[in-house]
């Protein structure tokens, strides 16, 4: 179980929604830990090619899942934490299509997400935790003090992908991008267990037509509105 005493703010929604963004700047603002739970299942998709393991071998995907060697370290410039698998930094590799898709692949099994259970839960440690994800309201933490569903339309969101990416001088197409964001979606949203759905007593925030100062301060009224204060 999870500390009662430890505030947890649970953010979930589809990728692109701007998720990881505002959570970071919500934990940074709050001085509150911060969990990126995609990044676990994006380990496990690297740890799994590295490893040799097929994408279809569940019992040894769950084994992996628990004893993987990961790590997260926090940047004091305030850029995103390093992520490091068996010791080497694999922030940028963990972030390519070919991984997100591998990750969808391995979240949809059961034994995989029980695995990753407590692991998730070992996050929420004084003086509080920002879990970002798509079952942190519903499934990991169903006790959080503040839940958010974040969302934006999928060409919204394959818009905002398209410019990271070319920004990062790679060349790609809109229009299959557009088509990716729907198909992850679509995995993730029909999967039988933790599908991507808010939780019954989340705040749905649509942030198509927001900014991110925007999307921040909304976020920030509504956790304080649920009793949590920053800690500085
Ligand atoms: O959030 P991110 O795009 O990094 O997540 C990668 C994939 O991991 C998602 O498409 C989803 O399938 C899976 N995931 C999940 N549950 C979470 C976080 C991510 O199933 N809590």
């Amino acid at each position: 179980m999870t500390d009662k005493s430890v505030p947890v703010i649970a953010i979930d929604g589809p990728s692109g929604s701007g998720k990881g963004t505002i959570c970071q700047l919500l934990a940074a603002k709050l001085g509150f830990h911060y969990l990126d739970s995609g990044a676990l299942y994006r380990l496990l998709g690297l740890a799994a090619k590295r490893h040799g393991v097929e994408l279809d071998k569940v019992e040894s995907l769950a084994v992996l899942a628990a004893h993987m060697d990961i790590s997260f370290r926090m940047n004091e410039d305030g850029d995103s934490p390093k992520v490091l698998l068996e010791g080497e930094d694999v922030s940028s590799s963990i972030r390519s299509e070919q991984v997100g898709s591998d990750a969808s692949i391995v979240a949809a099994y059961p034994e995989v997400r029980e695995a990753l259970l407590q692991r998730q839960r070992a996050f929420a440690v004084a003086p509080g935790l920002v879990a970002d994800g798509r079952d942190m309201g519903t499934v990991i933490f169903p006790g959080a003090d503040a839940k958010i569903f974040l969302t934006a339309s999928p060409e919204e969101r394959a818009q905002r992908r398209y410019k990271q990416l070319i920004d990062k001088g790679e060349s790609v197409s809109l229009a299959a991008l557009v088509d990716q964001v729907q198909k992850r979606d679509e995995r993730d949203m029909s999967r039988p267990v933790s599908p991507l759905v808010p939780a019954d007593n989340a705040v749905i925030l649509d942030s198509s037509q927001m900014s991110i100062d925007e999307v921040l301060n909304s976020s920030l009224e509504i956790v304080i509105k649920n009793g949590i204060r920053p800690q500085h």
